[in-house]
């Protein structure tokens, strides 16, 4: 239990750590919480900075998880689990940034890596998430779509192949849902805007 607890914590401390912010300040002297959609994101920072800038922070956002569930898994699968849920949570709530962060659209792709390594060996959970969020990205051009499609979808796909009602699955579903929930809330301002028209649309795809 201790070393599970030892997990989360660590996982929320590593999942706090705003990478847009630290690139855009270090690199560009810039804060993106003044700029663009004012998230601190990859998409946000792609948008401001520039594509180098957006990739950058995608992958450092998506490799934050990896290891916290990395690390974590070495004590237990549902540590792992828990370690990545906090590290998500980090993200969108960090200690470091007053607790205003991103909208865990690349921790949830970490998050979905994470698991496939880690717990299943099983790359279809990061995988066909990937490939909704394309797809959808190709047909709305909306990130924001395309991350909720990919959020909904991953929740979806692990249910259907876990449904059993072990404690690693109930876990494992119940915090799926819990990520999913979480993306979706972080886009009400998105959705908003969808709605009313004003969603900007990314113009390379
Ligand atoms: O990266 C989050 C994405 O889904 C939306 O970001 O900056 O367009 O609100 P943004």
């Amino acid at each position: 239990i201790l070393m599970t607890l030892l997990c989360i914590v660590g996982g929320y401390l590593i999942g706090s750590i705003p990478f847009a912010l630290v690139i855009g300040k270090v690199f560009y002297k810039t804060d993106l919480r003044q700029h663009g959609s004012g998230n601190p994101g990859g998409t946000n920072a792609g948008r401001v900075l520039g594509k180098k800038a957006g990739i950058a922070v995608i992958v450092l956002d998506v490799l934050k998880v990896v290891l916290a569930i990395g690390l974590s898994s070495l004590v237990s699968g549902p540590a792992a689990l828990l370690s990545g849920l906090a590290c998500c949570i980090g993200h969108c709530y960090p200690v470091f940034a007053h607790f205003k962060g991103g909208k865990a659209v690349a921790t949830m792709f970490g998050f979905l890596l994470g698991i496939s390594i880690f717990v299943f060996a099983n790359a279809f959970y990061f995988l066909c998430p990937l490939i909704m969020f394309f797809l959808m990205l190709y047909l709305y051009k909306w990130v924001s779509l395309a991350s909720i499609a990919a959020a909904v979808s991953s929740s979806l796909l692990i249910m259907a192949m876990n449904w059993s009602m072990s404690i690693e699955s109930v876990l494992l579903i119940c915090g799926s849902w819990l990520l999913t929930l979480l993306v979706i809330y972080r886009h009400s301002l998105n959705i908003e805007k969808i709605r009313n028209g004003k969603e900007s649309k990314i113009s390379w795809m």
